[in-house]
């Protein structure tokens, strides 16, 4: 018998999620603040109104990366994501610095939209008159009074996720789909009435030529093709999320069918979204009135919301911000139980503490897990100033589906008879393009997210040689292979059927 056998036949999480409630995951993980806040600085320093074909490029790295990561589903019905993809094909350890690395996209992540969701409910607060203490919104490092200070909201907003998490998968999922709901209805109500105030002399030219422009200190060049490449880096973030789907495959009622479809649809529907948002606002916005030192200067913070009152709508900026400080409650949720779910693959195959994988016996979800990464996630959510480290959420999430690109590949080779329900098409070249384009998007993403991701890396390997090593459940049963997809008939594990959605 194989680890991923065992994994399959020891699974306890409840199967209860169907295709649409997998798909509200991947946009409930996707639609985020990412799109609201990034647009402006993806059009003022780096692409001009071509940035919606940045989030062409995004949306084609992901494409690649979710036709690969639903091959994978479609013969492993198991949660863990790409760790637990790379756990069968291409051995241990790149698994774990995977899952090392996903801890970025995920942990990391979580922190981040946490920061960001407190900047969105204080706006919220505001708008009814109400504030917050400067002490109870700001970590230490930010903080410009004396004495103590914490980002209260941030803390709170994670506890909050954590316990509807641990009261059940199912719980989670209906309280996801609705705000996927009314997220999408934002998105839509942002297109369709920002239609109106479109000044298509905003769109020319779509391409400005490559120009010099001051960020910060520093002089560097935008716009032209280069722009629209390192545009794609600089919004990547707003993509992030969609493979969450895959950490759920434990729960699903129908994973080798219903994971695939719900990456790629949720990854189209938000890509085409993503495209028109950015169109409507570089028709509402010239590129250049994002400029900080320039007559908006506060437009690139919240650019969606300044285009519409610069035309004269500022209820729409309510509307938004609703949706936002909503919206991302559903992010925080997703990331959560994608990191807790990472997890629990680890912790079953030995290579960090058991605890990771212990199931609650009646809520049946990773209890203690997720207690443990709530604490860690609140409290560095509210005493550090992680709110620049968006970056390094990208380079996990790129250096994921690097992995899962190569790592699909090389089971095509090694397992070429494997039952596949799903096939990449022209495999060799999609998963070429895909590393190529994952490769370049991390070579542009900043320099200090760089070097602080390859140093967790690093931390990573140093990790796995003085512990995970000596209790993975590899070495210590010395299981000859770790992959035969074959022997793990899905009819094996108990199905909750009745609770399908
Ligand atoms: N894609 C998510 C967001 O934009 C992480 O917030």
């Amino acid at each position: 018998m194989s680890a991923f056998d065992d994994d399959v036949k020891t699974s306890q999480l409840k199967r209860v999620l169907g295709k649409w409630s997998l798909t509200a995951i991947g946009i409930g993980a996707i639609i985020g603040g990412g799109i609201f806040v990034l647009t402006g600085t993806g059009a003022y320093y780096h692409a001009g109104p071509a940035l919606a074909l940045s989030f062409v490029i995004a949306g084609i790295a992901c494409v690649f990366a979710a036709l690969c990561y639903s091959e994978f589903a479609s013969i492993l019905p198991v949660e863990g994501s790409a760790y637990a993809y790379a756990y069968g094909t291409v051995g241990e350890i790149f698994a774990w610095i995977i899952g090392w690395g996903l801890i970025l996209e995920y942990a990391m992540g979580s922190m981040t939209v946490a920061v960001s969701w407190s900047g969105y409910f204080n706006k919220l607060l505001k708008m009814f008159g109400l504030h917050l203490p400067d002490y109870l919104t700001s970590d230490p490092a930010s903080y410009t009074g004396e004495g103590f200070s914490m980002n209260l909201p941030a803390f709170c907003i994670v506890l909050v996720v954590i316990s509807i998490l641990i009261q059940g998968t199912k719980e989670a999922a209906k309280a996801n789909n609705l705000i996927v709901i009314m997220k999408v209805s934002a998105v839509l109500f942002v297109i369709i009435a920002g239609v109106f105030f479109i000044n298509t002399a905003n769109w020319d030219p779509f391409i400005p030529a490559p120009q010099l422009v001051k960020e910060g200190d520093t002089l560097k060049e935008a716009y032209g093709i280069q722009g629209i490449i390192s545009g794609a880096a600089a919004i990547f973030f707003a993509y992030v999320g969609f493979d969450a789907v895959s950490t759920q495959a434990g729960e699903a009622i129908n994973p080798k069918k219903d994971v695939p479809f719900a990456i790629i649809t949720s990854l189209l529907v938000c890509t085409v979204l993503y495209i028109l948002v950015s169109l409507v606002l570089t028709g509402m916005m010239h590129y250049s009135d994002f400029n900080p030192q320039g007559k908006y200067p506060d437009a690139i913070k919240a650019p969606v919301a300044y285009a519409f009152d610069i035309a004269g709508q500022g209820w729409a900026g309510y509307i938004i911000t609703i949706a936002a400080t909503i919206g991302l409650i559903s992010v925080l949720m997703v990331m959560i139980m994608g990191q807790s779910r990472i997890f629990l693959g680890m912790s079953k195959d030995g290579l960090i503490p058991k605890l990771f994988s212990d199931i609650h016996p009646v809520k049946k979800t990773p209890a203690k897990s997720l207690m443990i990464l709530g604490v860690l996630i609140a409290t560095v959510a509210a005493f550090t100033p992680i709110s620049k480290l968006a970056d390094m959420t990208s380079f996990g999430t790129l250096f994921a589906f690097t992995m899962v690109c190569v790592a699909v590949w090389i089971l095509r080779k090694k397992e070429p008879n494997l039952p596949r329900n799903f096939k990449v098409p022209a495999l060799p070249v999609i998963a070429t393009l895909g590393i190529l384009i994952n490769v370049y998007l991390i070579w542009n993403l900043s320099h200090d997210a760089k070097l602080l991701s390859t140093g967790w890396l690093v931390l990573g390997v140093i990790i796995y040689f003085a512990y995970s090593l000596h209790h993975s459940k590899l070495h210590k049963k010395g299981y000859g292979e770790t992959f035969k997809a074959e022997q793990q008939p899905l009819e094996d594990v108990e199905v909750d059927i009745d609770n399908k959605d």
